[in-house]
């Protein structure tokens, strides 16, 4: 398994900013860097136009989001049938940002992982505890809660197939905050989640999960993540926006052996 690392660009880039911002990625990435999966994941809107830009490319892209079901009357949804038509790989679920503006629960949550694995998308799971979870000691039962309901949802109850997940630890009071987790508390983050995979399929599937950090992590921090930290990759959000810092990381994770 290799590093992967993942740009959530957000609610970022009008379609022409898109594509400049992939053409310069283009530029600085045009090699592939050995052991190492780059993969941005623009706005819908820009999905179609980054993915005639891409290809050919070193980089993959992905998605923000995506509805449970494959069509219908869900107003204003993108399916991950439309996703995987589009040119996508990957898509993030459970974002925190949308399960906080977006009421997303662990049961909805649990269907997406379910309409990704359906069409052959990889979903990178995120989970992560709050700024008073983790003040009142909570964070180890959170995560493995938010892991557990994501796969175990007994509304779902479709298969798993390990190897085409990825978990990002992303602490909610580290994300957009400048304030990034210590490696220390990464890895502490990433032995919760492991250890609820290995209580759900055993230590062998588990080791096939690919774990994550995300918040704040910059060119300058990335190291420690993967070294002291355990992650084998990232997710970034607002580094991802600028393709200096965005190929930065990439190239970094290069440097460091898995
Ligand atoms: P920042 O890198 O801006 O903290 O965002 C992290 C994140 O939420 C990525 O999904």
């Amino acid at each position: 398994m290799g590093r992967l690392i993942v740009g959530n660009w957000k609610m970022n880039g009008m379609r022409q900013e898109s594509r400049r911002w992939l053409g310069a990625l283009k530029a600085r990435l045009a090699d592939p860097v050995p052991g190492v999966e780059v993969v941005i994941c623009p706005p819908f809107t820009s999905l179609a136009d980054a993915a005639e830009e891409l290809r050919g490319s070193v980089l993959q892209l992905g998605a923000q989001d995506t509805h449970w079901e494959s069509r219908g009357a869900y107003t204003g949804s993108i399916s991950a049938e439309m996703l995987a038509e589009v040119g996508c790989r990957y898509v993030i679920i459970g974002h925190s940002e949308r399960r906080r503006y977006d009421a997303e629960t662990d049961e909805i949550v649990a269907r997406k992982l379910q309409a990704c694995w359906r069409v052959g998308l990889h979903p990178i799971l995120c989970v992560g505890e709050s700024t008073p979870e983790r003040k009142a000691g909570m964070t180890v039962r959170r995560l493995g809660a938010q892991v557990r309901l994501a796969l175990c949802d007994p509304l779902t109850h479709g298969p798993v197939p390990v190897a085409s997940l990825t978990v990002a630890y992303e602490p909610i009071w580290a994300i957009g905050t400048g304030l990034a987790a210590a490696p220390v508390d990464c890895a502490q983050g990433l032995e919760a989640i492991s250890a609820e995979l290995k209580r759900l399929w055993g230590a062998e599937a588990a080791t096939r999960v690919a774990l994550l950090y995300g918040g704040s992590v910059t060119a300058a921090n990335c190291k420690g993540f993967w070294t002291e930290g355990g992650a084998s990759g990232a997710l970034v959000g607002g580094a991802s926006l600028d393709p200096e810092a965005f190929s930065a990381i990439a190239l970094a994770a290069g440097k460091v052996a898995r």
